[in-house]
């Protein structure tokens, strides 16, 4: 049987590269109908195009909300729901990563970590959880971190933003599973994108010594376990945290 999202609309935040645009495209290939989120509109737009250059008859739009204000993200998807009239699947995508010594850490840092990686999940999946109750269904898929589990060398908050990550992505397939709305979250180990590219290559090459699958992850091995969990292939799995990481020893 064919994974497929034919007919389901789904919103994916931080859709315009890297993890998230690869989510975008399997979902699309998968027929569903896609939303691109992204931090500014001209970036939003820029991967609709490129979207469309690679799937011409695909029916998607681009959006911006800041998606650490409650107001704006509840009117986007507002607007979505005007436009395709439902939210099926949102995946909590957008994020930042850090390498900051403890002693550099500003409030600055603190903060832009916090907003994004955890008050946006949360601003988020509010939102759509609303819209997913009224249907009786929906799913959500968060974007966490194999560091969630083991930590990192340099940049503490970011493992512990993905930690938090893991708990919304269990304490809400709780609250939100008798509603019929599985939540669940992939922990991608070391991906290749713009987010590995900026990191130092003292952090990145002692990692991939540690991999069985002797390989950095693509940004699609990701976006396949999100279409997997997307889809009704994965009917009975809820409050999971998914490791995609080629086995990943750290
Ligand atoms: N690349 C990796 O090795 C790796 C490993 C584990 C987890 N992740 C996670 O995967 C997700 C995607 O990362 P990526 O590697 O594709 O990174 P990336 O830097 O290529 O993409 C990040 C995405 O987040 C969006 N974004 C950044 N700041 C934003 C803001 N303020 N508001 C809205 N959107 C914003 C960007 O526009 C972009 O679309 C992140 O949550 C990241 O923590 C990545």
């Amino acid at each position: 049987m064919d994974i497929t999202l034919k007919d389901k609309v789904a919103i994916v935040t931080g859709g315009t590269r890297g993890i998230g645009f690869a989510i975008v495209k399997k979902f699309v290939e998968a027929q569903a109908k896609v939303v691109i989120w992204g931090s500014r509109m001209e970036t939003a737009e820029a991967a609709l195009v490129k979207l469309r250059e690679a799937f011409p008859d695909c029916d998607a739009m681009a959006m911006a909300p800041s998606l650490t204000d409650q107001k704006q993200v509840r009117e986007a998807m507002e607007e979505v729901v005007r436009k395709y009239g439902r939210i099926d699947i949102l995946a909590n995508n957008a994020g930042i990563s850090q390498s900051i010594p403890l002693e550099n850490y500003t409030d600055e840092d603190l903060d832009k970590i916090i907003d994004l990686n955890i008050k946006a999940v949360f601003v988020c999946s509010k939102a759509a959880a609303a819209h997913m109750k009224e249907a009786g269904e929906g799913c959500i898929i968060n974007t966490s971190s194999v560091v969630s589990f083991y930590g990192q060398g340099l940049g503490c908050m970011y493992p512990a933003s993905k930690s938090a990550v893991n708990g919304l992505t269990r304490s809400l397939s709780r609250e939100l599973g008798p509603h019929g709305i599985r939540v669940n979250a992939v922990a991608p180990g070391v991906t290749r994108t713009d987010m590995v590219a900026a990191l130092p290559e003292s952090m990145v090459a002692p990692l991939l010594q540690r991999i069985p699958l002797a390989r950095m992850g693509e940004a699609e091995d990701i976006a396949k376990a999100a279409l997997f969990l997307a889809s009704d292939m994965a009917s009975y799995i809820t409050g999971a945290v998914i490791p995609v990481d080629g086995g990943a020893i750290l």
